[in-house]
Order: C-alpha cells, then structure tokens, then sequence
C-alpha cells in the first residue's frame, strides 16, 4: 500500500510516499480502508522532531493521527464493528499512521462516522472535534449560560468549539483575523474580536472559560478576562499556575485523547444538523507535502483534510 512516512525528523522534504506493507490488525483492533486523512498541526511538529523529547516515536514513522474510512478486516476479539462499517477516528499519540491507505486502529478509539458527511468532511473531526469537545466539556464543564473565550475560534479545533459551546446555550466570544469575522459570525459567534484592531482583553470580560488554542503571551493576556472561579484550559503552553492563583481563578492543560464515546456524541449533533465540519483544502496523499506547510503557515479555515481513496 502507500503510505506517507518519515525516516528521520526534518522539514517538508523528509516526508516520503512509500510503498510498504499493509498493516494485519491484532486482537482488539481494525484494520481501516482509509478514504480521507485530516491534517493538524501535530502532524508537522512531530515530523519537525519539536516533541521528541517528551513522545518518543519509532522512526519510519507513518504520520496522520486522524481518519474516515471502511472497516477491511477486524482482529480477534473485535465485537462492534465488522467489514464495510464506515467509521472514524483518532488514533494512538505514539503510533498515527493515518496518511496511509490502510491504518489500524484499535476497537475502543473507533465510532460509525456521521451518517449525513462524506469521507473528506468525516476525517476532519476526530483529533480537532474531540480536543474540543473534551476541553470544553471534561476539563472546562462548560455550562448553558456560561460566557466563553475561545482563541483561534477559525481554526480547526476553535471552529468545533464554537459550534458545540452555541449547542450547549453558551455565550461564545471568538478570536480571529480581519478576513475570518464574517465567518466567525456565521458560524455562531455571539462576539467576533478582530485580533488586528482590538486587544481581546479589552474587549471580552467575565469570562467563566477561555479555550487556549496558542500559548505564549495570548494565554499572559487571557487571565484578566475571567471572572474570579473562572477556567483557562490551554490545549498547548501549561498555564502558569502561580498567575491563575494570583487572579483567583483555575487552570488546566488539556492532552486530547482518542475517544470513541465523544465522537459518537459529536456524529449525534452533525446528523441533526447542529454542527458542520469546515473544510478549508483538499489535496491527494501524494501532496502531504504541501498539505503540512499551508497548517504550519497557522492561517488554515477549518481543516486540511488528505483524499486518499
Ligand atoms: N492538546 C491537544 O490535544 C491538541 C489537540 C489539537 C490541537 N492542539 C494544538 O492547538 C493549537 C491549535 O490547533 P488547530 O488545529 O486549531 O490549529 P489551526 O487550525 O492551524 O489554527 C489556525 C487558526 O489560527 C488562527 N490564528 C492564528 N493566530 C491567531 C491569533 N493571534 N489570534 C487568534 N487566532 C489566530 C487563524 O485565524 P486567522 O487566519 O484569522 O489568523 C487560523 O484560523 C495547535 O498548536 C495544535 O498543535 C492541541
């Protein structure tokens, strides 16, 4: 099968597709036709080697942690799903292998896709969506009612954030660019900040949840926005403790995780039409290449999603 794997960490350059062996599915796993891959950011950190240090990997490595597929085979013990089920998912941190044409995924991390998307909308949820949601509903327990600050609301992980804290009756206030505030309206956003005219923390305040989606001096400038109790849960720098106590309010890391149970819930509110998958570009598995530096470029609307069948 082809596979798009890297040998050593580098830039673009190092990705390389491949011929290699189709994957046989162990006990409590399965085997995945791959139709779509998505693309996030992840993807081209691990390549450039940025987290090495903290997940160690096996190199050749086959990257993608994300897909939308048909069940081929399943392994011992595999109850749930059989051959021909549609399905999606994220995979294992330490493993990937999505930008391929084939990829295993193990029993528990996998859900039927939503019904009502095609393969390309389907694969751009699972690493993106379920971050999301379990930042906003596991870490954060974002309330009906509560207000919310979500950074980088037009990304891949703010644009599910959006969506599932308006389902949930929050007031949503996001972040973006010039380009993306008509979007995020449309989207849902109840209070668009254009980050290139106003400074977020003088426009949003009593916050109950700020969703981190940048680090740096965006999560210094975020803890004088929440109300006293509230929560910044960042999905990338670990929040500075001793400033979350200094303004009497709480903070949190959040490490997404495969999760089957979330992404059913997640099927359930796009098949009711409450939550709609935004696909920025398409391109085939052979242009991985290209598809890792328009994300690092940090300007992506939605997903980058890889056709590969
Ligand atoms: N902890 C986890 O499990 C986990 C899971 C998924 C992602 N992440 C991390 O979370 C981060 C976001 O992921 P993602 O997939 O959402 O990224 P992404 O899709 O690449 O984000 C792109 C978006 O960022 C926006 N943006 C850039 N600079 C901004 C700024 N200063 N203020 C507001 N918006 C800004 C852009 O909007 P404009 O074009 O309008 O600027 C664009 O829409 C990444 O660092 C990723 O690695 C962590």
């Amino acid at each position: 099968m082809k596979a798009v794997r890297i040998h050593q960490y580098g830039g673009p350059e190092v990705l390389s597709l491949e011929d290699v062996q189709r994957p046989t599915p162990g006990p409590d796993e399965v085997l995945i036709k791959v139709h779509a891959a998505s693309v996030n950011p992840f993807d081209w950190k691990v390549r450039q080697g940025y987290l090495q240090q903290f997940l160690p990997m096996t190199l050749p490595l086959t990257l993608g942690w994300d897909f939308s597929g048909t069940v081929e085979a399943v392994g011992a013990g595999v109850t749930q799903f059989k051959r021909g089920n549609e399905v999606y998912a994220s995979q294992d941190v330490t493993k990937g292998g999505a930008y391929a044409e084939y990829t295993i995924a193990k029993e528990s991390d996998v859900a039927l896709k939503p019904k009502s998307l095609d393969h390309i909308h389907a694969a751009g949820i699972p690493v993106a969506g379920v971050t999301a949601w379990q930042a906003l509903f596991h870490t954060a327990n974002l309330r009906a009612g509560q207000r919310i600050l979500i950074h980088a609301a037009a990304g891949g992980v703010g644009v599910f954030a959006v969506q599932f804290a308006k389902a949930k009756g929050a007031f949503v206030i996001g972040t973006a660019s010039g380009k993306n505030q008509a979007f995020l309206r449309e989207l849902g956003v109840d209070e668009a900040i254009d980050y290139e005219k106003a400074r977020f923390e003088d426009v949003a305040h009593d916050v109950d949840v700020v969703l981190d989606t940048i680090g740096g001096e965006v999560q210094e400038r975020s803890w004088k926005v929440l109300k006293k109790g509230g929560i910044l849960v960042s999905i990338t720098d670990p929040p500075n403790m001793e400033q979350a106590a200094k303004y009497g309010v709480r903070a949190a890391i959040h490490r997404g995780h495969p999760g089957a149970a979330d992404l059913t819930e997640i099927a359930e509110l796009v098949d009711s039409d409450r939550v709609k998958t935004v696909v920025d570009t398409v391109l085939p598995l052979a242009e991985a290449r290209r598809a890792q530096e328009l994300s690092a470029h940090g300007h992506v609307r939605g997903k980058i999603v890889l056709r590969v069948a």
